[in-house]
């Protein structure tokens, strides 16, 4: 149980709010766990038309909590991580993103499994998995350069800066962008047209573009999730990890 994910079902929509703006919504195994069971309930629950997956009023979330992974490392197919990114696989229902202030990590890879997504003009999105020693996750491995090529997609994997709500829109990550502040409103707005649609008609359009997708998507996440894990016990990726956590630059000069 933990409060720092608010889930809420009203209209035909159940939303589900990282909301722990101290730590900039920092994910750890507690709000993995309660989004992941939302999800499974969503999937039993024929009243829940869509979901939306938000933060709180300036922050999508900073991605996974980096002193939870130096503490406690997921592992295997029954984490809390790995069933909340089976769940955002898996799910039938359309799934729709507002995102503002940063999204960071899983906060940009589970983007990739949303049908809609929209952003604040100030959202900015990253995906630093290199820069704390890490490989990447979620599938974002392969669907990232399928999406993008090869040349896009490792300016945002192997690169790992910062891109702002503009290029996401460019790459197709986003859908549009709103003003600061007017992406839940958008969103829920949009979650609702989704919701009124016959749903076994959004269903099986939904079924037919996912085709074959879900298969290599699970095949790339096991390959992902056994380098993480080994990533995770490395010396570097420590390295990286205290790094952010003392506030000084890694230094990664003594590795091979
Ligand atoms: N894990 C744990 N704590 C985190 C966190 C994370 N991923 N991201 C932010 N926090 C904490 C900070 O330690 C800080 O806590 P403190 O006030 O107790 O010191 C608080 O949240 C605010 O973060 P801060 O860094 O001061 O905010 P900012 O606006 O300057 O920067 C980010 C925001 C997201 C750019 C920056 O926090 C960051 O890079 N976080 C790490 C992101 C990351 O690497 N995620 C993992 C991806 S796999």
């Amino acid at each position: 149980m933990t409060d720092h994910v608010r889930i809420e079902t009203a209209q035909g929509i159940m939303s589900i709010r990282f909301n722990r703006p101290e730590k900039k919504n920092a994910l750890t195994q507690a709000m993995y766990a309660a989004a992941a069971d939302a999800m499974m309930a969503a999937a039993e629950d024929n009243a829940v038309r869509a979901l939306l997956i938000a933060g709180t009023d300036d922050c999508f979330t900073a991605g996974n909590d980096l002193q939870d992974f130096l503490n406690n490392p997921p592992q295997g197919e029954s984490s809390p991580v790995t069933r909340f990114l089976n769940a955002l696989v898996r799910t039938q229902k359309p799934l729709v993103a507002a995102v503002e202030g940063v999204a960071v990590g899983i906060g940009t890879t589970m983007l990739l499994h949303c049908d809609l997504v929209y952003a604040g003009e100030n959202a900015r999105l990253q995906l630093p998995f290199v820069n704390l020693a890490l490989v990447p996750e979620a599938g974002s491995s392969r669907l990232l350069p399928e999406m993008l090529g090869h040349r896009r997609a490792a300016e945002l994997l192997m690169l790992g800066d910062m891109f702002d709500a503009r290029r996401a829109v460019e790459l197709g990550i986003v859908n549009a962008t709103c003003p600061d502040g007017n992406a839940y409103a958008h969103a829920y707005e949009r979650a609702q047209a989704l919701a009124a649609k016959p749903p076994e008609a959004l269903r099986l359009t939904k079924e037919l573009m996912k085709r074959g997708q879900r298969e290599m998507v699970r095949d790339q996440m096991q390959v992902e999730s056994a380098l993480f894990a080994e990533r995770l016990a490395s010396p570097e990726a420590r390295e990286a990890m205290l790094a952010f956590m003392e506030r000084r630059k890694p230094d990664f000069s003594r590795f091979n």
